[in-house]
């Protein structure tokens, strides 16, 4: 009986030696953006920051290992402007000095274009951002610029009809310019809703004609990919752990619901 290896053992096993791989450096997370990264105001997710942080509200399982705090502070609607001018940005840099204050290595992700676009040219936005940078590396924390998600709206020919890419653009250009850390999550999730085609994409949708916000199983597939391209950003040295089902998927073109 010693020697009978059962599948709960097996399990067990493989997650004691996932966890204690993890790195030991504390770390929290803010998240800083609009509608497409905040967690929504009612039950569904309006973007992938519930899927990242994971919500017991809405019953989202986390990407990251248990007791990591992840700090939604990403406002519907906003731009880069907004976002300073109605005192959301002070939230943010005041929510990111309570995880410095802990000792924590504080990584604050930093996505916008969605509504930007729809008032200034992709250089505001890129200036906005620049000040956003330099005043989270004040502070003592890491920025992460993330291109915006795509919107989930088809050509008849199955491609992406992409308004977003000058803003997405933008933010890997300001990157360069700041040497931050940069995750493409615009290139990443028009290739993966591509794959999957416009049937299966639309049923991430909050609602059936949004083609913008997520639902709770849109919020953890996109979730997944944001907690995907972190962990190569930055390999092996963050707290997220392995989903490898949903990971096959996203990376194989496969729709998981
Ligand atoms: C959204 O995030 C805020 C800030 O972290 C949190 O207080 C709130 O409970 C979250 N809501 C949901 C539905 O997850
Ligand atoms: C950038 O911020 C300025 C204020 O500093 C504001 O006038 C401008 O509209 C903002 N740009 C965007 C795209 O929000
Ligand atoms: C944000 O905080 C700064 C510094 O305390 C303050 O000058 C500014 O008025 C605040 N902005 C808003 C919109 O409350
Ligand atoms: C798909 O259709 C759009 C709109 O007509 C067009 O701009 C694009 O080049 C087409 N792409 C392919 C791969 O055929
Ligand atoms: C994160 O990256 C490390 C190093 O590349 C890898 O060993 C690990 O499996 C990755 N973890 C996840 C959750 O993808
Ligand atoms: C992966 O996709 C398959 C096929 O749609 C689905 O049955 C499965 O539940 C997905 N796995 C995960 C972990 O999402
Ligand atoms: C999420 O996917 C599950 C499994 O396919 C399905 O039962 C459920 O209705 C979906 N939820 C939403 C909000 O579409």
């Amino acid at each position: 009986m010693l020697h009978q290896v059962t599948v709960s053992n097996l399990a067990l096993g493989l997650l004691l030696a996932s966890v204690s791989a993890l790195p030991r450096v504390p770390t929290s997370f803010v998240l800083i953006g609009d509608s497409t990264t905040a967690n929504g105001t009612i039950p569904n997710s309006g973007g992938w920051g519930n899927g990242f942080c994971g919500s017991t509200l809405t019953g989202t399982p986390s990407s990251l290992a248990p007791g990591t705090p992840c700090i939604n502070t990403a406002k519907n609607g906003a731009t880069t402007g907004s976002f300073v001018a109605d005192g959301s940005w002070n939230i943010s840099l005041s929510t990111i000095q309570g995880e410095l204050a802990k000792g924590r290595r504080t990584l604050a992700t930093i996505q916008f274009g969605h509504n930007d676009m729809k008032i200034a040219p992709p250089e505001s936005m890129g200036a906005n951002m620049t000040v956003m940078v330099n005043q989270i590396r004040a502070l003592g924390a890491e920025p992460v610029l993330v291109t915006s998600l795509t919107r989930r709206t088809f050509f008849d020919n199955g491609t992406i009809q992409d308004l977003l890419g000058p803003w997405a653009d933008e933010t890997i250009l300001i990157s360069q310019q700041l040497g931050t850390h940069l995750l493409d999550l615009h290139a990443n999730s028009i290739t993966y809703v591509e794959a999957i085609g416009p049937d299966a994409a639309h049923r991430l949708n909050r609602l059936p004609d949004d083609d913008t916000h997520l639902n709770n199983n849109g919020t953890i597939v996109f979730g997944r990919m944001l907690a995907n391209l972190m962990n190569a950003s930055f390999p092996g040295q963050l707290p997220i752990i392995p989903n490898p089902g949903l990971t096959f998927n996203i990376t194989h073109g496969i729709a998981s619901f």
